[in-house]
């Protein structure tokens, strides 16, 4: 595996690999892997014939109190754990590499996708994510994009993006990898004592508990997000939100329709996490 910091460097080196005839997948990251992404880098490996991954904690995706210099950044750990899998190139630029001085250009979302959910909590998160996410398209012209189910809204807005400003690559969503217990892995779950990580379960369970519930059609949709926000806040400093919503617009759904996913942000101790579940009809 080759590491490159120089985004020029990469994008030399992909476009040879590409006039070789070799199809590139990519996995974009910011690091401190777990097996949730490590099952990103897997399914590129068995797709394509080269595959990067990127590790750039993003700042333009990270509102002024947030975690962006607490993010954990363990890069020697991170390379051995790639070097294990068949990733060819890990790119990890400079923050001034990305963002040079006189650095001009973001990417608007509709407020529609990015004001809501996560993004009415951490306003300008998916213009930062967007951003940083057409850069490394540019840089590295993959075939493939890998993204994770884990972090729902994302994988939204950027199927979004790739549509509308006609992008070559085709988006692949992979599932949410969790625990034995059913915690979804998060780089997040670090900062979590033994204490918060027991009420933490308590989000996974809740969501496939609603699942069931609208799945069995027993409950109606507003008695299973009642239900499901009162045993949550029974377990968690804050809920920010718990939504059942349009996977491709975001909408509150209030009826049955085919696909839908129940998504949810919630407070442990200080720590933020995320969780979803997506419903089909083929699960009845
Ligand atoms: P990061 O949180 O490091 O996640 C990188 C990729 O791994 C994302 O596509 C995310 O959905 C996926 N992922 C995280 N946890 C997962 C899990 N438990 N199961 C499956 N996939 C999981 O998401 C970002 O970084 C950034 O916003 C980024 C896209 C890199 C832009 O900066």
């Amino acid at each position: 595996m080759k590491l490159i910091r120089d985004p020029k460097k990469l994008q030399q080196i992909l476009q040879k690999e590409r006039a070789r005839g070799k199809s590139v997948g990519f996995i974009p990251t910011m690091g401190a892997l777990h097996e949730g992404h490590l099952s990103l880098v897997r399914a590129s490996s068995r797709e394509n014939d080269v595959t990067v991954v990127s590790i750039f904690v993003n700042p333009t995706q990270f509102g002024l109190n947030e975690d962006f210099s607490k993010y954990p950044r363990v890069l020697r750990t991170d390379i051995k754990m790639l070097r294990t899998l068949k990733a060819d190139y890990l790119f990890c630029p400079s923050v001034s590499a990305m963002y040079p001085e006189g650095y001009a250009t973001f990417v608007d979302v509709s407020p529609r996708l990015a004001n809501v959910l996560c993004g009415k909590f951490r306003p300008g998160h998916f213009r930062g994510v967007a951003t940083v996410v057409v850069k490394l398209l540019n840089i590295t012209g993959p075939c493939r994009l890998y993204l994770g189910a884990k972090d729902f809204q994302q994988v939204t807005v950027i199927s979004q993006l790739v549509r509308d400003l006609n992008m070559k690559t085709q988006v692949r969503v992979m599932p949410t990898v969790r625990e034995k217990d059913g915690l979804a892995m998060s780089s997040r779950n670090r900062f979590l004592s033994p204490g918060e990580r027991d009420r933490a379960l308590t989000i996974s369970r809740v969501l496939f508990a609603c699942k069931k519930n609208l799945l069995r059609e027993k409950m109606g949709f507003v008695a299973s997000r009642r239900r499901a926000l009162s045993e949550l806040k029974r377990s968690v400093e804050r809920v920010q939100y718990f939504e059942i919503v349009d996977p491709r617009t975001l909408a509150p759904v209030k009826k049955y329709q085919e696909k839908m996913a129940v998504l949810t942000a919630c407070f442990v101790g200080k720590t933020r996490l995320i969780d979803n579940v997506i419903i089909r009809n083929s699960d009845k």
